[in-house]
């Protein structure tokens, strides 16, 4: 496929978390690309543990949402990411509003997982899912991690009616679409150095 010529930098800049798109499909070349993309990320002790299930099904999409809710109203062990336990959690309370939808009507959710216990598979599969979403920039797509989605997405019954293997563990949930209106950017703040230990004079 086509991409429009789009620097590294461009990419990190230009990306943003999307929530509105419009009903237009992702193709299955650009899910190639996007997977291609994300399997070049840096991979400790070259394990590449990173899984991928791709659901593009509305129906299942609204399932999940639905089951991801559900779960937060109603914190469980399977909270892996300790997101409905955790009481410093600042989940808006939209995110249990009816009628919600978790993936904002995009139609295509990659949910990157792993077999691997550890940091570092977690740290590889949203490494994955960094380039996956810059990937998506430069392709004129849209994205957001909806790392909510993980609890369901964990969920036995919501694994099973995915595909998901029981012994694979989501991490990384990522909707990709074509954005509907410019999404709102996001500020930073400046980045705060603890420590820049220079060369000492001779
Ligand atoms: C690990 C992780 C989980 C996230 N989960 C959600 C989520 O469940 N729902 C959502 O709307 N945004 C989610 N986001 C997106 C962040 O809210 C967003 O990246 C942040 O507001 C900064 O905006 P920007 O990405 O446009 O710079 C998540 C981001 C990260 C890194």
């Amino acid at each position: 496929m086509t991409a429009p010529a789009m620097s590294a930098l461009d990419a990190i800049y230009h990306r943003r978390a999307t929530r509105a798109f419009t009903a237009a499909p992702v193709g299955d070349d650009a899910i190639g690309e996007l997977l291609r993309a994300a399997i070049h990320a840096p991979t400790a002790m070259h394990a590449e543990p990173w899984l991928f299930a791709i659901v593009q099904d509305r129906a299942l999409l609204a399932r999940i949402s639905d089951r991801t809710k559900a779960m937060l109203a109603t914190p469980s062990g399977d909270d892996h990411h300790g997101l409905a336990r955790h009481p410093e959690s600042r989940l808006p309370a939209i995110f249990t509003a009816p009628g919600f939808d978790i993936f904002y009507g995009a139609g295509t959710l990659v949910a990157i997982g792993t077999r691997a216990p550890g940091g570092f598979a977690v740290a590889d599969c949203w490494l994955a899912a960094q380039n996956l979403m810059l990937a998506a920039t430069a392709l004129g797509l849209a994205t957001c991690p909806i790392g909510v989605a993980a609890l369901a997405l964990n969920d036995p019954a919501i694994k099973e009616a995915v595909g998901i293997p029981e012994d694979v563990t989501v991490v990384a949930p990522i909707i990709v679409g074509v954005a509907a209106g410019a999404p709102t950017p996001a500020s930073r703040r400046a980045p705060v150095i603890v420590s820049w230990r220079r060369p000492r004079a001779p």
